[in-house]
This record gives C-alpha cells, sequence and structure tokens, in this order.
C-alpha cells in the first residue's frame, strides 16, 4: 500500500494554490512513450490510426516517443499532421565515438522535436545519475530539441515520508547550470515510480496534484515565479482513459506522459479527448 503524501498545503500554501488556479492557463500536453514496444509495422499502424483520430482540435498538444529504430518511419506518417515526434533517450554529444548512442543532431535530423530525459526505467534499471541527466538536458536544449524530464519517487520514498525530499533533488541537480531561458523549452513530467507499469497503482488526483504544486514551488524558487507559472507538468503512471478525466481535471496537472495506454490508438486518442475535456468523454468510464 502506498503512503499518503507526506504533507497537506499548508494555510500559506492554500494561497498561493489558488492563485495558480487563477493563472493555470497552460494548454495541455499528452506523449505517448512506446518505451521497447512495436515492431515496425505496428509501429506505424498505431502512427497512422493515431494521426487519422487525433482531429484538428489543438486545444491539447501531442506527440508520441517511439523507439530509435522506428523514429524516421513514424515521423514520415506523422509529417503534416498535429502530432510531434519525439526520442525517449540521447547521449550528450554532437557525434564522436561513442558505439550504439545517438546524438541529439540525429535525432533533429529524423524529424523530432522531444526528447524524454531522466525516465525512471533509465535513473533505476540503467543507472543514470542527476548529474549525466543534467549533461543530457543542456545539451539536448542547446540543440534546439524540447526536453521532457521526467522526476519521481519511488515507493519507498514515498512511505519514508521523502517525496519532496527527492523532487528537489531531482530538479535542483537535474537543472543545474541551466538558465529561465533555457528552460522555456523544458516540461516535467511527474511520473511516481510506484505508479508506472499498470501494477494497480496510480496516483490519486490529489497526490498527483500535490506532488506537481512541489515541483512549481521548488521551480519557481529556481527560476522565478514566471517561469514556474508557464512551466508545463505531465503526470505519468498506470494513466487509462478511465482516469484521464479526473487526472487532468486537476488545476496544476497540464498533461500526461503515458506508456501503456499510447500502445492502443484507442485508448490514446480517448486520453487526448480526456485534455481538451469534451463533455461526451465524461461518460466514457470502461
Ligand atoms: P505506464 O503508463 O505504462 O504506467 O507508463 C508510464 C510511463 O513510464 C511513461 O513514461
Amino acid at each position: 500500500m502506498v503512503g499518503r503524501v507526506s504533507r497537506e498545503p499548508a494555510d500559506s500554501d492554500k494561497g498561493r494554490v489558488s492563485a495558480q488556479r487563477r493563472q493555470d492557463t497552460r494548454q495541455k500536453f499528452v506523449v505517448g512513450n512506446w518505451k521497447m514496444y512495436t515492431t515496425a509495422e505496428q509501429a506505424g499502424r498505431l502512427a497512422k490510426a493515431i494521426v487519422e483520430g487525433v482531429g484538428i482540435d489543438d486545444r491539447v498538444s501531442v506527440a508520441v516517443c517511439p523507439p530509435f529504430p522506428y523514429l524516421a518511419l513514424v515521423g514520415e506518417i506523422l509529417k503534416g499532421s498535429r502530432v510531434a515526434l519525439g526520442a525517449q533517450n540521447l547521449y550528450p554529444e554532437k557525434e564522436g565515438a561513442f558505439t550504439g548512442e545517438v546524438s541529439p543532431t540525429m535525432l533533429l535530423d529524423v524529424g523530432c522535436k522531444y526528447v524524454i530525459l531522466g525516465h525512471s526505467e533509465r535513473r533505476h534499471k540503467l543507472g543514470e545519475s542527476d548529474a549525466f541527466i543534467n549533461q543530457k538536458i543542456g545539451v539536448a536544449l542547446a540543440a534546439g530539441l524540447r526536453v521532457i524530464l521526467c522526476v519521481g519517487e519511488t515507493s519507498d520514498q514515498r512511505e519514508a515520508g521523502r517525496t519532496e525530499a527527492v523532487l528537489g533533488r531531482q530538479l535542483i541537480k537535474g537543472l543545474a547550470g541551466l538558465s529561465a531561458d533555457a528552460l522555456a523549452h523544458l516540461s516535467i513530467a511527474y511520473e511516481p515510480v510506484w505508479a508506472i507499469g499498470g501494477r494497480g497503482h496510480h496516483a490519486t488526483p490529489q497526490q498527483a496534484q500535490e506532488s506537481h504544486a512541489v515541483i512549481r514551488r521548488r521551480f519557481g524558487r529556481m527560476f522565478g515565479e514566471r517561469a514556474a507559472q508557464s512551466l508545463v507538468i505531465q503526470y505519468g503512471g498506470s494513466v487509462k482513459p478511465n482516469n484521464a478525466v479526473a487526472l487532468l481535471d486537476r488545476h496544476g496537472v497540464d498533461g500526461a506522459l503515458i506508456g501503456g495506454a499510447s500502445l492502443n490508438a484507442d485508448q490514446f486518442l480517448a486520453i487526448i479527448r480526456a485534455g481538451i475535456n469534451e463533455p461526451k468523454t465524461r461518460g466514457e468510464q470502461p
């Protein structure tokens, strides 16, 4: 059982939260992280179905992040649509003798606009440090890519009441040395590690909103209130059509980074509609 968020907003924070609601005009951003899934044939079919289903309503920005080998193929299908292309990682050098790695230049060359960095699967399964992620963010932004930085606590950290400290550390170290101007092209995905992968947990809308407020407050202390108010913060971790409306309805939850459900075009499109908040979506509770 996952513990509750370590603190309720203090009275002094409540004023700030309601001020934030009044200014909450950020465009929602829904991204599919296909992780290490799909064949070329499946990737092409999925991309086509998303392009056909996404429509022209641009109230929600949309991107998909296929595995490296299918970026070019999916990029061709997305051309002329309002679905942007993103990658799941990069190596922080322009080129060089780095066997097996992929540079920001290469990603731009195949049409990527976004790159996901700091995903918990890379932090925990591949041992990526905050310092290495920081280096990647700097190089990606300088190259002209938009960065989706993932942060989030493990269940042990949450149960120990360390959520806020962990998020703070990931932001301070991950964004060290970067300027507010450079960070105009950065969004953050709050992905609690315990909620990823559909193992039965997803953060409640309240938990997501509280952690998003922690991230925005910390970001504001680092880069100023204006930068914090325009920062897009997505939630990621078992987002499905049946919980997307409740999550995306929360002020300060500016979109979603979706794993499993993004591999199914119908589910992904339903989550995008939840972001648009069409009345008919509200009745969709499979
Ligand atoms: P799931 O939606 O499968 O839980 O994955 C979330 C995620 O890790 C997206 O980056």
